[in-house]
């Protein structure tokens, strides 16, 4: 069975590792963990969740998005833009670029305009449905157990809610705590099962593995895997863009 421990220590090496380092650290770990299966064959795996089918995606239109010459003047003076790209359904597209060349504040556009509907030169398809992991993970509610918190956020029954959150690691001793005792990994899992289980076919993702324990990461990449819908995402992480199999890059 797959086990999520030190989240604590894991975390805060993470935050002060570059992706480069990140990434040979966890080709190394993958290294050790196939040595490992070889002295484990013996045990029994009925315990492994091999795979998750999601829930049924509610497809969008061919087109999901389009920037027509999107710009942004901050009061400063820096510019950015104008950029303009399209994105169609199943598309893995990467936004990549320097850091300060203007990523965050294009993805930050497109959310506002999901959210006001009324920008002439973000368009989006028909029947996008937006899920976006955000980068901070504020629950808002320290207090609250953090099931009620799930139950509430995601509209899930028992079984499908039991089954995301099992999917992402996070067990019955987990989830029935109060929020601010779960670790940083369980708080960012916490925050991947919502963003998934509100069967969202548009995946907005900033970096997603910035500051996430490795086990989380690979939470989030088993999770995309199967993910039949669209995403758009900035990441540095060589390993992590790899694994995402991205078929168009826009370069800012
Ligand atoms: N609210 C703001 N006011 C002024 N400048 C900003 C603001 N937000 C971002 N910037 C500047 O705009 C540039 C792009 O920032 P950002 O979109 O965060 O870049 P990236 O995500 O690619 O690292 C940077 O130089 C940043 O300092
Ligand atoms: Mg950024």
């Amino acid at each position: 069975m797959k086990k999520f421990s030190n989240d604590n220590e894991k975390y805060f090496a993470g935050r002060v590792m570059d992706a480069q380092q990140r990434t040979a650290g966890r080709n190394l770990k993958r290294a050790k963990q196939k040595l490992d299966s070889f002295n484990e064959l013996e045990k029994p795996a009925e315990n492994r969740q091999i795979s998750f089918d999601f829930f049924e995606l509610k497809r969008s239109g061919n087109d999901v998005l389009k920037v027509k010459g999107i710009q942004k003047k901050f009061e400063n003076g820096i510019v950015i833009g104008p950029v303009s790209f399209e994105i169609q359904r199943g598309d893995n597209f990467l936004i990549s670029g320097k850091n300060g060349s203007g990523k965050t504040t294009i993805i930050n556009m497109i959310l506002d305009a999901y959210k006001n509907k009324n920008n002439e030169s973000i368009i989006f398809g028909s029947n996008v449905f937006l899920g976006y992991l955000p980068q901070n993970l504020n629950y808002g509610s320290e207090d609250e157990k953090f099931y009620d918190y799930f139950l509430r956020e995601t509209n899930l029954g028992e079984t499908e809610a039991r089954k995301v959150l099992n999917y992402l690691g996070l067990k019955s001793e987990d989830i029935f705590k109060k929020i601010l005792k779960l670790s940083p990994g369980q708080r960012s899992r916490g925050k991947i099962a919502i963003m998934m289980a509100n069967n969202p076919n548009f995946l907005i993702l900033d970096e997603p593995t910035n500051n996430l324990d490795m086990e989380t990461v690979e939470a989030l990449e088993k999770a995309l895997e199967s993910y039949k819908g669209t995403i758009l995402f900035i990441s540095h992480d060589r390993y992590f863009i790899e694994k995402m199999k991205i078929n168009k890059e826009f370069k800012i």
